[in-house]
């Protein structure tokens, strides 16, 4: 009951969101500690289920790219400490390694940086690659590894990518003393429990440092049907959980585990503010959201000296909401923090304590199930990937969901 009305509430205030296409003054955000996300859009086939903004590989539009994610760097004018950069995608590893280390050395031009991470898909982290990547300072790998399981793979038009791929990765990055994330999707066509739980243990037995176990979800823009519910995904994720925490790994999020030495901070860690440079890339300051055009509104509106972006306030009500989403979705959230959250949050935590959904400052597994399932919703729900406004010229334009 809770569950459908909190669904049917983040629902509702997302279909009331109201974003304007203007031209965004960023001067003023100047030294904080952010973390930095660049999104490399530039994919060698598109997978029928994703979501994100992705186009096909193609060498002119790349180059272009990069001069616009170059100069957006300079016209942004963000200086100061960086805890993370995370790069994005897309598939970021068909950038050649010296593009990379071009694009962060660009960016150690403005800020410093303590820790970052690339994705991209296996098959192109050679062992050479990866020597580039850790001369210029990437420290941590996200691959995106799925399923084992083909079958499925082959229904949803992805490609295969065995388990000697992946245990190569991980031995190389490890010999170079960098960090590696596996993605998964769990709720695949034909991919079962006893499924999920082989992958988990093979990856285990690999020594990779984290796991993301994500329900396969059909976002706004993603061709695939989710075949199955949300429950039932919440179920495999959590038979494979048990799995992940008896072979020694902590469980960071609902659907993240890493290995104890990197427990206190995980490589997709969400902070509260970070900046989003490249199309389609998000920012989130203060009670701004901002999320840049596609490529080729983007390439063309930097190219002219524009730092386009459909952009949204919101109040300080909706930021403490999302606060407290965070810490729900981290699984521990305090009574301190709590207390210092508005009367409506106090009250809906005392509700949640009540049918046992939070206990002793964790979230229970009910409450996991409770915000699987939210956020499944928030993910299916979001307004996104926000389109490029029709028409062009436009100073500043009003888009509605
Ligand atoms: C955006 S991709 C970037 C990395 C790289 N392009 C790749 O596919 O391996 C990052 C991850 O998003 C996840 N993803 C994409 N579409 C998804 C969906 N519909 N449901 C759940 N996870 C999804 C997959 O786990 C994928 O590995
Ligand atoms: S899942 Fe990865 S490779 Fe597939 S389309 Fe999305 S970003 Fe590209």
């Amino acid at each position: 009951m809770i569950n459908r009305t909190a669904n049917r509430m983040v629902s509702k205030s997302f279909a009331s969101l109201e974003y304007e296409y203007c031209k965004i003054d960023w001067d003023h955000f100047t030294t904080r500690e952010i973390g930095i996300y660049i999104h490399v859009p530039f994919c060698p086939r598109l997978c029928a289920f994703c979501p994100f903004h992705r186009v096909l590989y193609n060498r002119q539009q790349k180059d272009r790219y990069l001069k616009a994610l170059l100069k957006e760097i300079d016209l942004r004018g963000i200086y100061g400490e960086v805890e993370w950069v995370y790069i994005g995608g897309g598939t970021p590893n068909l950038l050649k390694p010296d593009e990379i280390c071009m694009i962060l050395d660009k960016l150690k031009e403005h800020v410093n940086i303590e820790d970052i991470t690339i994705e991209g898909k296996p098959r192109y982290f050679t062992r050479e690659y990866l020597e580039q990547l850790y001369a210029c300072e990437i420290s941590k790998l996200s691959i995106g590894v799925e399923s084992l399981k083909e079958e499925s793979l082959d229904i949803v038009e992805r490609d295969k990518t065995g388990v000697s791929l992946i245990e190569e990765i991980v031995n190389d990055a490890h010999d170079l003393g960098m960090v590696v994330n596996a993605d998964l999707m769990v709720g695949l066509p034909k991919q079962y429990s006893k499924d999920v739980i082989r992958d988990v243990k093979k990856l285990a037995d690999l020594e990779l440092d984290q796991m993301s176990t994500y329900p396969f979800t059909k976002a706004p823009g993603a061709k695939n049907r989710r075949r199955t519910t949300s429950k039932h995904i919440f179920e495999m994720i959590e038979k494979a959980a048990d799995v992940i925490e008896e072979t020694g790994y902590v469980r960071e999020n609902v659907w993240v585990f890493s290995r104890p030495k990197l427990a206190t901070k995980s490589l997709t860690e969400d902070p509260k503010e970070y900046i989003g440079y490249g199309p389609s890339a998000f920012s989130v300051v203060g009670n701004l959201q901002v999320v840049n055009p596609h490529i080729e509104n983007y390439i063309d509106a930097i190219l002219h000296g524009r730092t386009m972006g459909f952009k949204i306030d919101f109040d300080e009500g909706f930021n403490a909401w999302r606060r407290f989403a965070h810490r729900l979705y981290d699984l521990r959230i305090s009574d301190d923090f709590i207390k210092s959250m508005p009367r409506s949050i106090r009250w809906v935590s005392n509700m949640l304590k009540l049918m046992g959904y939070i206990k002793d400052e964790r979230v229970t597994r009910k409450g996991r199930y409770f915000i699987h399932d939210l956020t499944t919703t928030v993910i299916e729900k979001l307004p996104f990937p926000l389109g490029n406004p029709v028409s062009r010229g436009v100073a500043c334009m009003n888009i509605f969901f």
